[in-house]
This record gives C-alpha cells, structure tokens and sequence, in this order.
C-alpha cells in the first residue's frame, strides 16, 4: 500500500497550518488506495541547517536530521501544506526540506497552498524546490485564501 505524509509546513505559534492540515488529512483518510498520516515539521525540532556535509550525500550527523530523515524516507509521496510568506513557501519546511533533501527526492508531491492574498507567489516556489528537488509534480492543488476561506471550501474554518 501506498504512504502518503500530509506535511504542515507551518510551525508558527497560533498557525493555521495546523487547521488546513487536518481538514485534508480528513478528507485523504476516507480513501482506500493509500495510507495517509498528519506529519507535522514542527515535531522534527530542526534547527537552521546545522549538517557539516551537503545533505544530497545523506550522511546525518545529528539525531534530529537522522529521526527526520527515517521519517519521510517512510513515504512514497507527500502533500505539502504550506503557507505563503513573503511571496514564497514558509521558512521552516524550505528547512525541512533542505535538510532532509535525500528523502524526498524521486517521489510525487502535491501542493496545498494558503495565504492572506491567494498564495498566488507561492505556486511558483513550490513548483521550483520540487523541480530542484526532482520530486514529480502533481499539478491540479487549490490556493486557499484566509480571507475567502469562510465561503471555501466546505468543512475548512479558520475563525
Ligand atoms: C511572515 C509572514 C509573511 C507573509 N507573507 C504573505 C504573502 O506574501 N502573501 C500572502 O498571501 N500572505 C502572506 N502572509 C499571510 C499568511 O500567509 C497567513 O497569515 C497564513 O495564515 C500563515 O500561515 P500560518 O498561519 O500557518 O503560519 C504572511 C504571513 C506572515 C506571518
């Protein structure tokens, strides 16, 4: 059987990550052609990345790097929620991803993306780290806006 890790990108303190990863770890979970699990980077505790050696070559020095990596080298694809900051995906899972670089590559990924303003900025970077990444694209994910969230989708509340 498939694994496919819904990942919250999000590790801020009052985030809404948290909110958008569990309404589409409800939705996947209804499905019988995959397994799915709520992984949360904030459970990693990254620092900045602190591996003396290019992660691509996958020697993990430090026991946060190695449980991460077992981690998602569990998976066979991934959907990554992230926020939009700054006109880009969130700091915490570009960390997330460099630091685990290794274990995510040649694998599909998907996008859902959420932001003040559409996450319009977002989409772009994202599709550049998985193109980076050679993570296959999967390219039909919804942008979710804060402030229109109310009429869309159904069963996502934020407030
Ligand atoms: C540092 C920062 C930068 C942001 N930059 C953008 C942005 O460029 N475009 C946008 O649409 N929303 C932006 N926002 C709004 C966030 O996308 C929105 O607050 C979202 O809920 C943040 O995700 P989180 O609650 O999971 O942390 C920004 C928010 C923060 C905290």
């Amino acid at each position: 059987m498939l694994k496919i890790a819904i990942i919250i990108g999000s590790t801020r303190p009052g985030r809404k990550g948290e909110t958008v990863g569990k309404w589409a770890y409800d939705i996947a979970r209804k499905r019988n052609d995959a397994e799915f699990e709520l992984v949360d980077i904030a459970d990693f505790n990254l620092p900045l990345l602190d591996e003396p050696m290019p992660p691509m070559f996958g020697q993990y020095s430090d026991n946060h790097t190695r449980a991460g990596s077992a981690k998602i080298a569990s998976f066979n694809g991934f959907v990554f929620v992230t926020p939009e900051y700054n006109h880009g995906t969130c700091a915490a899972l570009k960390n997330a991803i460099d630091f685990l670089y290794q274990k995510w590559t040649n694998k599909a990924a998907g996008f859902i993306r959420y932001g003040g303003a559409k996450s319009r900025d977002g989409e772009n970077n994202s599709k550049r780290l998985q193109a980076k990444a050679s993570v296959a694209y999967w390219d039909c994910s919804p942008l979710i806006s804060c402030r229109r969230v109310c009429s869309w989708p159904s069963g996502l509340t934020f407030w």
